[in-house]
């Protein structure tokens, strides 16, 4: 585990009604640099993200931040103690404008220092500022659900498969600003192009059916001979 950690997951069971999907995940991210979730479909990704930023409850065990114990903490407490996460679906609101996505993301007092901020990191936002977010691409979703989390000012920013269905022409940039972001606060990714996330990350962590199958720095859990096999579909 990383030393000073911010976020401690620890011993954590979820899932849906009877079917359980974590089991005993320990976890621990520090207060900067990128982590790796990595795993096949199915493994208990995005579940994972979703019990960490309270979106599901868990049935078991414990979750620190900064030391605080935020396990009982609604998801809005969550956000506001530093937690920022862009979903692997619905990352934005389709029949408004990108405009008026940042606006949420900021919680509606738009700063607008803030939001020229977020249009020098993804300058394609700029030009599509009074189109509806349903209209962009894949990849301009992307930068807007990353653009929109990171408004609220997160310390910990959770990304679910930020290049899903985005144009590799355009995988390059989303991960350069990626590695940029994870040099100033924690950056958490689950992430299926295994390369790109062994870039943004410094550690990775593999899931087996909901199991921490896998963990290390990044490059000795990338020439690990077992990773593959918990790769493979
Ligand atoms: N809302 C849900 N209700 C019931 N089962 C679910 C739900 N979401 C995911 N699952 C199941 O939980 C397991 C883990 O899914 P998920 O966390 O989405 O995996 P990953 O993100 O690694 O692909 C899968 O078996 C999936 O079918
Ligand atoms: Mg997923």
């Amino acid at each position: 585990m990383p030393e000073q950690t911010f976020l401690d997951i620890r011993h954590i069971e979820a899932g849906y009604g009877r079917s359980q999907v974590l089991f005993d995940v320990n976890i621990g991210i520090p207060w900067r640099g990128g982590v790796a979730v990595l795993g096949r479909n199915g493994a208990g990704k995005t579940t994972l993200m979703k019990t960490i930023v309270g979106e599901l409850a868990s049935s078991k065990g414990e979750l620190f931040l900064d030391g605080r114990d935020i396990t009982r903490r609604r998801t809005e407490e969550r956000v506001r103690s530093g937690i920022g996460y862009v979903p692997q679906e619905h990352s934005v609101f389709a029949r408004l404008s990108v405009r008026d996505n940042l606006a949420v993301g900021s919680l509606f007092n738009v700063d607008p220092a803030a939001v020229d901020r977020i249009l020098t990191i993804f300058p394609k936002l700029g030009q599509r500022l009074d189109q509806p977010a349903g209209t962009l691409s894949g990849g301009e979703r992307k930068m807007l659900a990353i653009g929109r989390a990171m408004l609220g000012d997160p310390k910990l920013l959770l990304l679910d498969e930020p290049t899903e269905g985005v144009w590799v022409g355009v995988i390059e940039e989303i991960t350069e600003r990626l590695i940029e972001l994870a040099k100033q606060i924690a950056v958490v990714i689950v992430e299926q192009h295994l390369d790109l996330a062994l870039r943004v990350a410094d550690y990775a962590y593999v899931l087996d059916r909901g199991r921490v199958a896998l963990q290390g720095a990044a490059g000795e859990v990338r020439s690990d001979p077992e990773l593959l096999r918990y790769l493979a579909p």
